[in-house]
């Protein structure tokens, strides 16, 4: 088989870069490791900021998000019983949009789907070849047989455990990381949210964020041993602890009860540079993972989309390579803004195991020009609603 772009990884970048390349004539196929339900499966954040809704916009593929999308132009920060809110619109005229990431997903199959693009599942032994070539191909395995795609660029769309970022050679990539000495213990249920905007708390027994997907379905996390035994949480455990870490008028509010699914995350910054390398470029998680802080994973993978679908078109449809040779650099420089706000916002946010007073008289202070600073203020919506591309 020959393609033009072949795009490992069948996840929100895959998909998207997939539907916006096809949009403009421009040939893809899409390989998947897993199954379709699989990956609809995944359970992920719920915050699209405004430049994502536009992405969605321009591939075709916002009109659920419109629907059944909740705006919001403001969020909560909570210190202990107290707490200030940010206001996106009054400070900045900007809002995000609430809608999970499962749902982005699903929308951007259907589309795939409808414009009859190719979406190869249930593969394995994915490889890359002669990427430093001219004439890069890519093989793998389905159902016992060895298959092969010819193509121009290989877009290594497979988020962070997949083949794309490893097959740069070792002594071409720099690779950034911080780990955080604690996880996200996440729960939903179909239940009513405790309040109809983000609630995000910084707590002395740790970080709480109370979020939602629709009216009737709720989100919500509190930091936790990233090794602790899921089996300790019961629903009735973590229900106390939320209570324990909300301000009291919202854990008076809320309204509790069998939790639909449970999972401990771990907090990681990475980042991979060059995002670019011969005729492979890294897309999303394949490149960057950021704390869920600041809700910019998704975000982040969707503006990557935007400079690689650019930079596409312009090689294909106007023989210019400028944007295609500059790739990794420009998006690098957005990734970097946003790897530096949610490690900012995690670490104002949450309790350090090690930390001593001087930390926690930083954060407090932290918090403090928060509320009172109006440019500080402008400065967080800025990046919570999403820097410009
Ligand atoms: N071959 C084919 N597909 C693969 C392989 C492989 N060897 N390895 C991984 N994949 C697929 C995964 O099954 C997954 O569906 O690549 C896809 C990568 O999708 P994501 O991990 O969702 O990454 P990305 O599309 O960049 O989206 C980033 O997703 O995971 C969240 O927090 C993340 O919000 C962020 C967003
Ligand atoms: C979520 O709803 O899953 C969510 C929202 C905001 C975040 C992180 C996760 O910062």
């Amino acid at each position: 088989m020959r393609t033009q772009v072949c795009i490992i990884g069948g996840g929100p970048s895959g998909l998207l870069l997939s539907q916006l390349l096809d949009r403009a004539g421009i040939e893809t196929v899409v390989l998947e490791r897993r199954s379709r339900d699989y990956v609809l499966s995944r359970i992920r954040a719920g915050v699209l900021e405004f430049g994502t809704v536009g992405m969605l916009e321009k591939a075709g593929v916002a009109d659920r998000a419109h629907a059944q999308g909740l705006p919001h132009t403001g969020t909560y920060l909570a210190v202990q019983n107290a707490g200030f809110r940010i206001d996106f619109d009054d400070l900045i005229g900007k809002r995000v949009l609430v809608y999970g990431q499962t749902e982005v997903t699903r929308d951007l199959y259907d589309a795939r789907e409808k414009a009859g693009g190719i979406v190869i599942h249930d593969l394995d032994d994915v490889e890359l070849h002669d990427l430093d070539s001219g004439a890069p191909y890519v093989t793998y395995r389905k159902d016992g047989t060895e298959h092969r795609i010819d193509c121009d660029w290989i877009a290594g769309c497979d988020g962070f455990h997949g083949p794309s970022r490893k097959a740069i050679p070792r002594d071409v990539l720099t690779e950034y990381e911080r780990v955080y000495p604690f996880g996200w213990l996440g729960v939903m249920a179909d239940l009513p949210p405790v309040d109809h905007e983000l609630i995000y708390a910084n707590h002395p027994r740790g970080f709480a964020l109370a979020s939602m997907r629709s009216p009737t379905r709720s989100r919500y996390y509190i930091q936790a041993p990233v090794d602790d035994p899921l089996k300790k949480w019961t629903d009735d455990a973590f229900w106390d602890e939320l209570r324990r870490r909300l301000p009291h008028d919202a854990a008076e509010r809320l309204i509790t009860g069998p939790t639909i699914e449970k999972s401990i995350a771990p907090l990681r910054s990475f980042v991979a540079d060059p995002m670019k390398w011969g005729r492979l470029f890294l897309v999303g998680d394949a490149a960057h993972i950021v704390p869920p802080t600041g809700a910019k994973g998704l975000n982040l993978a969707v503006s990557d989309v935007h400079y690689l679908f650019e930079a596409l078109k312009s090689h294909y449809h106007d023989a210019d390579d400028h944007a295609i040779d500059t790739y990794s650099a420009t998006a690098l420089k957005r990734v970097w803004n946003a790897i530096r706000f949610s490690w900012w916002f995690t670490t104002t946010m949450h309790r350090f195991p090690d930390q001593d007073p001087f930390d926690q008289a930083i954060q407090d202070s932290e918090l403090r020009q928060l509320q009172s600073s109006r440019a500080a203020q402008t400065n967080f919506a800025e990046n919570y609603v999403g820097l410009p591309y």
